[in-house]
């Protein structure tokens, strides 16, 4: 049974959500947001959607609302609505747990979470981002099914989740997405080093980061390490960290302590004997 949708915060994730899964015959019948003009952008987006100025009025006329505020709205948002038996109340953070629903469980709707792992950092880059994607599901039975068979409309992988477990899965987003950039952004500040912008140096760049994620993705891990630490090569390794202390000693420490969490992935490799690990290890640790 297909059943009406809302949302309620007509960012990028309740943009992205609602198109597509419009687009896959899910009825979204009510927005709204912070402010009007929100709603009625989301609105414009999704035939017979209608933009509400109270959250209420969608939480009236959707069986299904998705609450897609910020993270540290979510629990307020929620708790100024009328929740009933046979409305269901879903959010989208990959850190918060269905506590921040409550108030809503305990009027009798039901609660679940739905998490696109993805990155959305424009609406419209978003509903192109979002098929495909994987969703962290917290839910039971009936809406476990429901959430799940969203998720494959969208053509996505999914993967249950209880409460407790939900901040290491979005602490392990962090490192796959975030901390790539930070990574990304300490390369392209070196290039700086050798008097190339931060543009050049990112468009230098990018052939070999698809080439990463071809590897991963293709080879797996850990044999799609590559570099001095997958092959030994201590020499490289010592000048690397000469090279850092010199030019950019604020990135020495991070060279460092990435290093020593490579070491293994190169072990896994099999190119690294324990010696060779264990000298590796030495040099980072203690740069003799
Ligand atoms: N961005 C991502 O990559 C991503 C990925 C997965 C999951 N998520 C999750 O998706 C949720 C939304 O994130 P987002 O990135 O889409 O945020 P966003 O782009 O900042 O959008 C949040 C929307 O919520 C609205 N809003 C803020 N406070 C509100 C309130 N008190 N009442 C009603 N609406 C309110 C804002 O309204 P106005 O525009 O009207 O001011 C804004 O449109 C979060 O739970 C986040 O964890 C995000």
């Amino acid at each position: 049974m297909i059943i009406k949708l809302g949302f309620i915060g007509a960012g990028t994730a309740g943009t992205a959500l609602a198109v597509q899964l419009s687009q896959r015959g899910y009825p979204v019948v009510a927005v709204a947001s912070r402010t009007f003009a929100s709603a009625q952008g989301l609105a414009g987006k999704v035939p017979e959607c209608q933009a509400c100025e109270m959250p209420q009025q969608v939480a009236d006329a959707a069986e299904l609302v998705f609450i897609t505020t910020p993270d540290d709205a979510i629990a307020s948002v929620v708790a100024k609505l009328r929740w009933s038996a046979g409305k269901t109340v879903v959010h989208c953070s990959g850190a918060a747990s269905l506590d921040v629903l409550e108030t809503a469980r305990q009027a009798g709707a039901q609660v679940g979470g739905f998490h696109p792992l993805q990155t959305f950092a424009s609406a419209q880059q978003a509903i192109q981002n979002l098929p495909g994607s994987a969703f962290g599901i917290e839910a039971e039975g009936e809406l476990l099914d429901r959430l799940a068979k969203m998720a494959q409309a969208m053509e996505g992988d999914w993967v249950q989740l209880q409460g407790e477990d939900k901040v290491l899965y979005h602490a392990a987003a962090v490192f796959a997405c975030n901390y790539w950039i930070t990574l990304i952004r300490v390369a392209s500040e070196l290039w700086e080093h050798f008097g190339a912008d931060s543009s050049k140096a990112i468009k230098a760049l990018m052939p070999l980061l698809r080439g990463t994620l071809l590897n991963v993705e293709s080879v797996g891990l850990p044999n799609c390490l590559t570099g001095p630490i997958a092959r030994g090569d201590l020499g490289t390794i010592e000048k690397h960290m000469a090279a850092l202390e010199k030019e950019a000693p604020e990135f020495l420490a991070l060279y460092r302590e990435l290093g020593l969490h490579t070491i293994p992935v190169a072990l896994g490799k099999g190119r690294v004997d324990d010696a060779g690990a264990e000298a590796m290890k030495k040099k980072l640790t203690t740069g003799a």
